[in-house]
């Protein structure tokens, strides 16, 4: 009797963690961005599906989180909508430039799901955005998928900065912006989760400020010479 209720008790904890277990698919996981997020959430309680246009890049990142951790839940997808349909949160990391190419592939699969937007919008001088004052690349990717909650993070975080969050002592703030509260604590959450303080920071309108203020890093990260080594933390009482 009392073995069977340790079986049964087995079983329901089984069913809770497959169904906590959110699925996250990250387009462009080959490159700079994409790899070191999906590094960093292989560490939690995620299901990855990691994807973008060179599958062999892909499969190479799918075998080095593997390598340092086998029990990873992480495999390489053939194809962003295929992996966007799977997913419960979608990582848009690719450059801007793609973003409304991949935004159309993704439109009829991303309905009501959360879609990050970690991208900075820059020019090819790396001294202004390229898109117009009164919006930016996080309104710009809700305005191609209008039934997504798209939730701006991850975009003043450097690549180099996810394998060490803590900076100078201090660990990193990552600015979390969206219209929803719910995708706001699940994009919170996440951000904890790749080693970063969450800092709620306003609706979508406030990327506007948020990428500029990554301009602004990579203007100070070239004239200094930081080494790409650098976060914005936010000091208060
Ligand atoms: N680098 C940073 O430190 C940093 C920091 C904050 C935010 N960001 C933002 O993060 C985004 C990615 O930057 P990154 O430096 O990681 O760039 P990256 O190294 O050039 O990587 C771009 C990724 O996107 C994929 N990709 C490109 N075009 C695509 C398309 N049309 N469809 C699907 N996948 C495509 C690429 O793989 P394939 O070519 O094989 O498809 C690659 O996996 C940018 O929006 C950037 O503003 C970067």
């Amino acid at each position: 009797m009392h073995r069977a209720w340790s079986v049964g008790n087995f079983a329901l904890l089984e069913i809770k963690i497959m169904k906590t277990m959110q699925t996250i698919a990250i387009i462009g996981a080959s490159g700079n961005m994409g790899s070191a997020i999906s590094k960093s959430l292989s560490k939690g309680n995620y299901r990855l599906l990691l994807c973008a246009r060179e599958q062999d890049k892909v499969q190479a990142v799918v075998e080095e989180i593997r390598s340092s951790n086998p029990a990873a839940a992480v495999e390489a997808i053939d194809c962003s909508v295929e992996a966007s349909w799977e997913a419960d949160i979608i990582i848009v990391a690719v450059p801007y430039e793609a973003e409304k190419e991949v935004a159309q592939k993704i439109r009829e699969v991303s309905n009501q799901k959360i879609v990050i937007s970690i991208s900075n919008p820059l020019n090819s001088s790396y001294n202004g955005l390229v898109t117009a004052p009164d919006t930016s690349a996080a309104e710009e990717l809700q305005k191609s998928l209008p039934n997504a909650k798209v939730v701006k993070a991850f975009n003043t975080t450097f690549a180099a900065d996810f394998s060490t969050p803590v900076i100078d002592g201090r660990q990193a703030d990552a600015f979390v912006a969206g219209n929803e509260e719910d995708a706001l604590r699940t994009v919170s959450e996440l951000v904890s989760t790749a080693g970063f303080n969450p800092l709620l920071a306003g609706d979508l309108s406030v990327s506007r400020t948020l990428e500029n203020m990554q301009l602004l890093l990579i203007q100070l990260n070239m004239k200094y010479n930081y080494n790409w080594l650098a976060g914005w933390k936010i000091l208060h009482q």
